[in-house]
């Protein structure tokens, strides 16, 4: 008999990182995988949706401009319920740490079908930070019936929340096996290369490849609106300013509370780069051809150790502390001076450049989507 899965996610992150999963599972015979893709996001979901190719079973199309989380929740919860009630689906598969999955890991629980947690067990251990991925992970964790963990660390975290092991998969993050679609695509395809180079070119003036010290900078978080921001801003204009050869490129988030600030405070900086967000393709090509990234988003966090780029994280903990044992990842904070120092230090000290250089990746192998929805396919 088909049984149906159910895949629900929202905003750029969940489905770059969901689609190797949807694809991986359309392969399994006697297998209906639906998506409810709520809207959570707008632009930034269909960019990825356009690109993977995943159709949308249903968009609940939740995004109002500069949404609060009590709106967001609310609104998920109440149109989530008619989704599962139309669709009734053998399972419900959610993806980290956003509201999106959160709620729907709730409306699950509520309809009693059984949750499955892709990317599982990141913990900062501290309940607000970041916020409210924090809160939003560890609740998507106590409703899961299968856990799937990128790393044996992340296993480990749920042990000590008592998670029974045999709910635990350790399967390697699906950031990897996007990541690698993309640089085999971009490897392969010569044409597509030369139309994002040219696209590029017309944005920046620039080959982003062609330049030497190329800093490819994002940010996002809640917990760094307002001051965080300022701090952040206030680092950028220093060093552009002392770095007149080193080209700055900042993919602004559409968030106002990111993109305001951002445009009154280095809009007018010759070498720092205020784009709009960039499409997946666009970004790998970005990432590859940075000489350090400044982020505080999760996913760069996870893809640039493994196309050796050095990171400064600007966030004072992080919850994929892997990379930053491996060397490649340092926390700065959303800190100016030591943005600025860390900055530096990178421009300046050979050695220490080439230490965080070293390709490594602690987050998988390429194929967790593949282990994810072999898993999927026994236990149904
Ligand atoms: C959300 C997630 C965060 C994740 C991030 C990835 C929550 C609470 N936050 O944060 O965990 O790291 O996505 O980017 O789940 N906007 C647009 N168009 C878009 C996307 C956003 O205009 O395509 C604007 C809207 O005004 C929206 C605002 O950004 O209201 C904030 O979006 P929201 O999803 O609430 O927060 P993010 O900061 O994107
Ligand atoms: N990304 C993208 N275009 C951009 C900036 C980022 O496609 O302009 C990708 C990036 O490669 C990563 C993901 O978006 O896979 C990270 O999203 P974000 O930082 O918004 O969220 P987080 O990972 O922090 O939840």
């Amino acid at each position: 008999m088909t049984k149906k899965v159910l895949m629900i996610f929202g905003t750029r992150p969940e489905a770059i990182k969901m689609a190797p999963v949807f694809h991986a599972l359309t392969k399994i015979p006697n297998l209906s995988v639906q998506v409810c893709a709520t809207g959570q996001h707008r632009e930034m979901l269909d960019q990825v949706i356009t690109l993977f190719d995943i159709p949308i079973t249903i968009d609940l199309n939740v995004m109002t401009e500069g949404q609060d989380l009590f709106s967001l929740t609310s609104l998920l919860l109440t149109k989530l319920r008619p989704v599962l009630d139309e669709l009734s689906p053998d399972c419900i598969l959610v993806h980290g740490d956003t509201t999106t999955s959160m709620v729907a890991a709730l409306a699950g629980f509520y309809c009693d079908i059984p949750v499955g947690h892709v990317e599982a067990g990141l913990r900062t251990g501290k309940l607000r930070s970041p916020f409210p991925e924090e809160f939003n992970r560890r609740v998507s964790g106590i409703i899961a019936q299968w856990h799937f963990a990128p790393t044996q660390k992340n296993k480990d975290n749920l042990l000590a929340e008592q998670v029974d092991k045999s709910q635990i998969f350790v399967t390697g993050n699906t950031v990897v096996d996007a990541l690698h679609q993309m640089r085999d695509r971009l490897n392969k395809d010569s044409k597509l290369k030369i139309d994002i180079q040219n696209q590029l070119v017309r944005q920046l003036g620039f080959d982003p490849k062609e330049s030497e010290r190329m800093i490819l900078l994002t940010c996002h978080r809640r917990e760094n609106f307002g001051e965080g921001l300022m701090q952040i801003c206030s680092a950028v204009r220093v060093l552009a300013t002392s770095h007149p050869g080193s080209q700055f490129i900042f993919p602004v988030h559409l968030n106002p509370k990111i993109s305001e600030h951002v445009q009154a405070t280095l809009g007018m900086i010759k070498n720092v780069h205020l784009v709009k967000p960039v499409s997946y393709e666009v970004f790998c090509y970005l990432l590859d051809a940075a000489y350090l990234v400044l982020t505080d988003s999760g996913g760069v966090q996870e893809e640039a150790p493994s196309l050796g780029k050095p990171v400064l994280v600007m966030r004072e903990n992080t919850e994929r502390p892997e990379a930053v044992t491996a060397g490649t990842v340092r926390l700065v904070g959303a800190d100016s001076k030591r943005i600025i120092a860390g900055t530096e230090e990178l421009l300046t000290d050979s050695d220490l450049f080439k230490k965080m250089s070293q390709a490594h990746n602690p987050y998988g192998d390429g194929n967790a989507a593949m282990r994810i929805a072999e898993i999927i396919r026994r236990s149904l």
